[in-house]
Parts: C-alpha cells; sequence; structure tokens
C-alpha cells in the first residue's frame, strides 16, 4: 500500500474536517485505497502552523503555503483556505506538478475557476473540488435509484441549503461577508453544494435565473483571532460593509427537460444545516434532508394505490459506501463520515497517479474541477476505457470495462459503493467485495449483514412491501 503525502493549506473549519479524514480513512475502507501521510500543514502565521501540526497530527508546519509547494515529497496539495486564496494556490500547485483537491466554491469568479482549469487540463493530474455532500450515502442512494430509473424520467428537482448563522445582525464581518474573499455569500457558500447535488442526480443546466438579497448591510468588524464562521464575535465598535448576497433563490432548467430550482440562505432561523432535495420522476419520487441524513424517503408509482405513499430507506451497509462504514443501518453517518468517503474516493485515483510518476493516462483522470458532477449525460458519452488495469486497493486484476459501458469514474464508483449499475461494473464491483470480505475484520454480525443483503439484492426498506 503505498504512502500519499499530503500538504494542507489552512487550519481552521475545513483543516479540521479533512485532517480528520486522512487520519481515518484506513480506519474506515479499508484495504484503503492509499496511506494518507500528513507531512505538512500550512497556516497563516507560525504559531497557527505549529499548533495546527500538533493539533491535527501533521509532521511538519509552515506559515509559508509556498513551501509545499516547492515540496518535492509532497504528492496533494489540499486546499483549505478562504476562497481569495483557492486560484493562486492550485495553478501554483499544477504547475509544480501536484495534484489537488481544492474545497468549494472552486474560485471567486468564472475567470478565476476558468484560469484554474486551465492550469490542470493538459497536465494529467488528478484535481477535484470538495463536494462532499454528495457522499452522503443516501444521496448516492438516490443516485443509483434514478440511474436504475426506479423513479423514471425526471420532471423536477427542488433544493434548498438553508442555515442561521448569520441571522443575528451582531454576527460579525467574517470573511464570508466580503466580497473580495469569498467571491458571494450563501451563493458561494453554501447553494454551490445543492448546485452540485442537482447536476449529480439530474444533469447539467441549460438556463439559469435568480434574485440575490442582502438582509443585513452592514456588521461589526471582527475583533481578532482566527475566524470560525463569525463566532470571534465584534464588539460594540465600527461596522464594516457586507457585500455579499445573504439569501438566494434560482430557477433552473435542466438540459434533459427537468426543470427545477435552488434556494440557499444563512438567514433562516431554526435551520441548522438544512440540504433537502425532492424529485420528482414519471414513476416515484424521492426525498432528503441531511438534517435526517441516514434517510432517504422514496415512494413508487408501482406500489398499488392502497399503500402509495413515501416510505423511509436507512442506509446501511446495502447501500453506497456501505462496506466501509458502519454494519448496522442507521447508525448513524455524519459529517466527518462524508469528508472520509470523500478523501477516499479521491485517493483511489491520487493514489494511482502517486505510483506512476503522476502521470495518469487520460482515460483515468479524475473529473475535472469544472466539471466534477458525473452527471448522467456526461455517463452516456461511453469511454475509451478498455484496458486492464491493477487495483491498488487490494492487488486485484480488475477486469476492462467493455468499450462504451462506461467511463472509468463509473468503475471506480461502482467499486467505491459496492454496488452495481452496469454489468461490467458489477464484475469490479464483485472484486473489491470478495477483497473486501476477505479481510473479515468486523466479525460475524456485519458479515451476516452482508450476506442477507447481497443475497436479497435489495434495498433495506422499512415499511409496507
Ligand atoms: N465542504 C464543506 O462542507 C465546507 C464547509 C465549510 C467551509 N468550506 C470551504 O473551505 C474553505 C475554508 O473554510 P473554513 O470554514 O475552514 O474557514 P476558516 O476561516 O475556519 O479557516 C480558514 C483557515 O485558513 C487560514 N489561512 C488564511 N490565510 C492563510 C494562508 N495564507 N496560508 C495558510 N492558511 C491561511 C486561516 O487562518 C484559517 O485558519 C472555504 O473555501 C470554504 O468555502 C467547505
Amino acid at each position: 500500500m503505498q504512502n500519499l503525502n499530503v500538504g494542507l493549506i489552512g487550519g481552521g473549519f475545513m483543516g479540521k474536517a479533512h485532517s480528520l479524514a486522512y487520519a481515518a480513512m484506513p480506519m474506515f475502507f479499508w484495504p484503503a485505497p492509499a496511506l494518507p501521510v500528513r507531512k505538512v500543514i500550512a497556516e497563516a502565521n507560525e504559531d497557527l502552523a505549529s499548533e495546527a501540526a500538533r493539533r491535527f497530527g501533521f509532521e511538519k508546519s509552515t506559515s509559508d503555503w509556498r513551501s509545499i509547494i516547492d515540496d518535492p515529497d509532497i504528492h496533494v496539495v489540499d486546499i483549505a483556505t478562504p476562497n481569495h486564496l483557492h486560484a493562486e494556490i492550485a495553478i501554483a500547485a499544477a504547475e509544480a506538478g501536484k495534484h489537488i483537491i481544492c474545497e468549494k466554491p472552486l474560485a471567486r469568479t468564472g475567470e478565476e475557476s476558468k484560469a484554474m482549469y486551465d492550469a490542470v487540463k493538459d497536465k494529467n493530474l488528478v484535481h477535484m473540488v470538495a463536494f462532499n455532500y454528495r457522499r452522503t450515502p443516501a444521496v448516492a442512494l438516490a443516485k443509483k435509484y434514478i440511474e436504475e430509473g426506479a423513479i423514471g424520467r425526471i420532471l423536477s428537482f427542488r433544493g434548498t441549503y438553508l442555515q442561521d448563522w448569520s441571522a443575528d445582525p451582531n454576527s460579525p464581518l467574517s470573511w464570508r461577508f466580503q466580497k473580495s474573499i469569498a467571491g458571494s455569500g450563501a451563493l458561494g457558500d453554501i447553494a454551490t453544494h445543492v448546485i452540485d447535488m442537482a447536476r449529480y442526480l439530474v444533469g447539467e443546466f441549460s438556463a439559469v435565473n435568480a434574485v440575490l438579497s442582502t438582509w443585513i448591510p452592514e456588521r461589526p468588524l471582527q475583533s481578532g483571532g482566527a475566524d470560525a464562521l463569525g463566532t470571534v464575535r465584534g464588539g460594540e465598535g465600527p461596522r464594516g460593509q457586507v457585500d455579499v448576497d445573504d439569501e438566494v433563490m434560482t430557477m433552473i432548467r435542466f438540459a434533459n427537460g427537468a426543470v427545477g430550482s435552488v434556494e440557499a440562505t444563512r438567514n433562516a432561523y431554526g435551520r441548522n444545516n438544512y440540504i433537502t432535495f425532492e424529485i420528482h420522476g414519471t414513476e416515484g419520487s424521492i426525498v432528503f434532508n441531511y438534517e435526517r441524513r441516514d434517510e432517504l424517503q422514496v415512494c413508487f408509482a408501482s406500489d398499488p394505490g392502497d399503500r402509495r405513499g413515501f416510505r423511509t430507506v436507512y442506509t446501511g451497509p446495502a447501500h453506497p459506501y456501505g462496506d466501509g462504514l458502519w454494519p448496522i443501518p442507521a447508525l448513524g453517518i455524519g459529517y466527518g463520515e462524508t469528508k472520509i468517503i470523500e478523501l477516499t474516493t479521491s485517493s483511489r485515483p491520487l493514489q494511482k497517479a502517486a505510483v506512476s510518476a503522476r502521470v495518469l493516462p487520460t482515460d483515468t483522470r479524475w473529473p475535472s474541477l469544472t466539471t466534477q458532477s458525473s452527471s448522467p449525460l456526461r455517463r452516456n458519452r461511453g469511454s475509451r476505457f478498455s484496458r486492464s488495469t491493477v487495483d491498488q486497493t487490494g492487488g486485484a486484476a480488475v477486469p476492462p470495462l467493455r468499450p462504451g459501458t462506461g467511463t472509468a469514474e463509473d468503475a471506480q464508483i461502482a467499486r467505491d459503493n459496492c454496488q452495481p449499475r452496469r454489468s461490467a461494473s458489477l464484475a469490479n464491483a464483485s472484486v473489491y467485495r470478495k477483497t473486501r470480505a476477505g479481510s473479515g475484520a468486523s466479525g460475524s454480525t456485519r458479515q451476516a449483514a452482508v450476506s442477507e443483503q447481497k443475497r436479497r439484492r435489495m434495498p433495506r426498506i422499512h415499511g409496507l412491501r
């Protein structure tokens, strides 16, 4: 198993989440795609950097992120800084031949994002945006149901991301309220996650319109210290101008003809991390609420009329990522788990890149910074990927995909999900299941649960039928 040397830039909220995920990844997903080594963390000054290194388990610290770029030992540059630094760091990392994980939003503007994409696109680098919420098993399960046609043709998607942490006019003017640093407000900060889910589950957008509002135009200047979602309180003193949106509402037309909406606000008293979507299709509906993230609500038109209604599927071992997570449905998926899954799925191509001297065949590149969404539209274009590759996760030879049966990403995600989607992917998924079953570390309860679900090949559904 190869080491994957990580240089993390930014030791705040996301620095904590990414560090936890690097440490925990092999504890959940074993054999791990790679063994992440927390090599070096950069922070804004020496004190913050050395504290972050001790706290998050990094070997070294630095107050100069450029030293990470220049460090030949580093395979992956992980960008977890405020948004204004994303483009500069990512472009420097790409020029140095480093693989890149970048927090969302990708950048402050479309121009910055395009420059980042241009910097990586011809370099055979692995690069991804950290959209972790799509990795919630219930969201991946919704994707599986949609791909299997369980709800027919998609008619509409309604998504929300509602929070209340900035509803108080006295919450301070953190970087998230400053356009020069953040680029945008609720739109880039939180709506991006739901936009990503809409693209992941339904497809690319063909038309969008939106209204934006700023409800609180001035906020107290921060009284110093490192910001964490505005928890460093402002004083009674001077206020500064907010020049980003507090709320955004959009109307969307998808390229496949579906319609939709995405709404986001950080001023909704009573809402905490209220990420929801409701998808209606010609054969059923799917509903998700992150605040009840072990559950997926489904309703199928094929149910007898006197039994038709929403039922709850509790995600567990039978579902996407189930082999790596907890052995009992509804035991509890948290924010940390979504980050662990995110870094596991990204580490597979990253690990392959590391062992092949940082050169990847085009076909096996991770989806690009700007097109990380693996929408059905992109999937259906087919693939030139048709040769055997070595599965670095377990040393097993992965059977080749037939041309046109799916992308390399499909095969990878099939393994990640341990759920067959297409015949060739099923072969890959079986190899992975066998490898994992052979590890036998989790005892008889989990093995019994997995075999029962394999035998039935059915999601565990609580309710009628
Ligand atoms: N995927 C998610 O769910 C999610 C959640 C929150 C934040 N984010 C994104 O993660 C990024 C970071 O957000 P956060 O909440 O961790 O912010 P934060 O303010 O908590 O942390 C940012 C850290 O970067 C450090 N920093 C600033 N300048 C630096 C520099 N020059 N070199 C090194 N470090 C520097 C700051 O000192 C701070 O500790 C943002 O892009 C944000 O949008 C993503």
